[in-house]
C-alpha cells in the first residue's frame, strides 16, 4: 500500500510530536476526589514507540483519554497541564476542531474491549468505510473508499470478501484486528494502544502485536502502548514510563530501564511480577499490598506503604527527580546521584 507509506517520510528526530507538560487529571464524585493523573510529563516523537507501564489504577487510560479529550465530561476534571501536539496545545482547541481535525485523522486510539469499540448491527467493511468518510483527507470517490477498505482489511490480515460480515461473525482476535483498521486507515500519525491485547487469547495476543508493530514499523506511525507486560514492552517500546498512582515514577529508553541501574523499587518489583520460564515458577510474585486509595494519598513518595527500601525520609517527603542522561528517577534513594551530582564530582576533579 504505497500511499500509506506517507508518514514514514516524515518520520524522524526533532520537536517531539506529542509533548505532555504537567497534566493533572481528577474524577470528581459524591464530595470525593479521585487524583487519578498527578503532574505528568513525557514525550513521543514521530515513529516512536512508548510504553506505558503500570497496576490497574495507575492513571494510564485516563493519560490516554486526556490525550484524545474523551474523558467523561461531568466527572473529569484537567486541572492542570498541556498537551501539545505538533506545536499547539490540544486542551485548547473547541470540541469541533479536535474532532474534526485530530481525532481518528491526526491520532487515533485503539481501545481495550473490542466488542466495545465496534458497532455489532453494522458490517465490518462499513465501519472501517465509516471513519474514512468522515475526515476523507483526499476525496476519495465511493469507489476509492470501498478500494482502501479491502487493502485495509487485508493490511490487518483479514480477506477482503469478510467485509460484508457483522462483528458477531468474527473471533475476538479478528474483531480487535477489524478495530485496528479502523484505526489505521485514515493514516494517522500516532496510535494510542490502550491495553490493546487483554481481550484475548494468550496465543493471539502475540499475533496481533506483532501486527501493530509491523504496520507502525511499516507506516512510520508513532505508538504510546499501554500494558501491564514489561515483556511486551521490551520486545516493541523505544521509550518506556513507568505509572503509579497517578505519577510517572522512572521513564527513560528501554535500556534506561532494563539495565537496573538506579532502578525504582515499584520497577524492580514489576519485574519480579515477571514469569520467569526458565525458573518454572508456576505463580507470579506480585508486589506487596495494593495501590493507595487514589482519594487519599499518602504523603511523600506514594509508594512508600509497599515499598520493601523505604526509609524515613520517603514517608515525609515527596522524591527529588534524579535525571542521568535519558533516565528519569523519582526516589530518594538515588538522590545526590545522576547528571547534577556526576558534574559536581567532575568540578571537584578538576579543581
Ligand atoms: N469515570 C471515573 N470516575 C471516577 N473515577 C475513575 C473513573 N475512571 C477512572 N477512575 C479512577 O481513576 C484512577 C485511574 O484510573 P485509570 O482507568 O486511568 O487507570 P488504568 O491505569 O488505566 O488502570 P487499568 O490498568 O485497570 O486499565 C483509578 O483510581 C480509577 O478508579
Ligand atoms: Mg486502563
Amino acid at each position: 500500500m504505497a500511499e500509506m507509506n506517507n508518514n514514514a517520510v516524515k518520520a524522524g528526530p526533532g520537536e517531539p510530536l506529542l509533548k505532555v507538560e504537567d497534566l493533572e487529571v481528577v474524577y470528581t464524585s459524591r464530595q470525593e476526589v479521585v487524583q487519578a493523573v498527578n503532574h505528568i510529563n513525557f514525550e513521543v516523537r514521530r515513529g516512536e514507540t512508548l510504553g506505558i507501564v503500570g497496576e490497574t489504577g495507575a492513571g494510564k487510560t485516563t493519560t490516554a483519554y486526556s490525550i484524545m479529550r474523551i474523558l467523561p465530561d461531568r466527572t473529569a476534571k484537567i486541572l492542570n497541564g498541556k498537551i501539545i501536539y505538533e506545536g499547539e496545545d490540544l486542551l485548547t482547541l473547541p470540541e469541533n476542531v479536535m474532532r474534526n481535525t485530530i481525532r481518528g485523522e491526526k491520532i487515533a486510539i485503539i481501545f481495550q474491549d473490542p466488542m466495545s469499540a465496534l458497532n455489532p448491527i453494522m458490517r465490518i467493511g462499513d465501519q472501517i468505510a465509516e471513519a474514512l468518510k468522515y475526515h476523507n483527507k483526499e476525496d476519495l470517490t465511493p469507489e476509492q473508499i470501498s478500494e482502501k477498505v479491502d487493502q485495509t482489511l487485508e493490511l490487518v490480515g483479514i480477506q477482503k470478501g469478510r467485509r460484508y460480515d457483522y462483528p458477531h461473525q468474527l473471533s475476538g482476535g479478528m474483531k480487535q484486528r477489524v478495530v485496528i483498521a479502523i484505526a489505521l486507515v485514515c493514516e494517522p500519525e500516532l496510535i494510542i494502544a490502550d491495553e490493546p491485547t487483554t481481550a484475548l487469547d494468550v496465543t493471539i495476543q502475540a499475533q496481533v502485536l506483532a501486527m501493530i508493530d509491523e504496520l507502525r514499523e511499516t507506516l512510520g506511525t508513532a505508538l504510546i502502548l499501554i500494558t501491564h507486560d514489561l515483556g511486551i514492552v521490551a520486545q516493541m517500546c523505544d521509550n518506556v514510563a513507568i505509572m503509579y498512582a497517578g505519577e510517572i515514577i522512572e521513564n527513560g529508553t528501554v535500556e534506561d530501564i532494563y539495565s537496573g541501574k538506579m532502578q525504582h523499587p515499584y520497577t524492580t518489583g514489576l519485574f519480579g511480577s515477571l514469569p520467569d520460564l526458565e525458573k518454572k515458577t508456576d505463580r507470579l510474585s506480585p508486589i506487596d499490598g495494593l495501590m493507595p486509595d487514589p482519594t487519599d494519598l499518602p504523603k511523600g513518595c506514594k509508594f512508600n506503604p509497599r515499598c520493601p527500601r523505604c526509609m524515613d525520609i520517603c514517608r515525609e517527603q515527596t522524591p527529588p527527580e534524579i535525571v542521568d542522561g535519558t533516565h528519569r528517577v523519582a526516589c530518594h534513594l538515588y538522590a545526590g546521584m545522576g547528571q547534577a551530582a556526576k558534574a559536581a564530582e567532575q568540578v571537584k576533579e578538576e579543581a
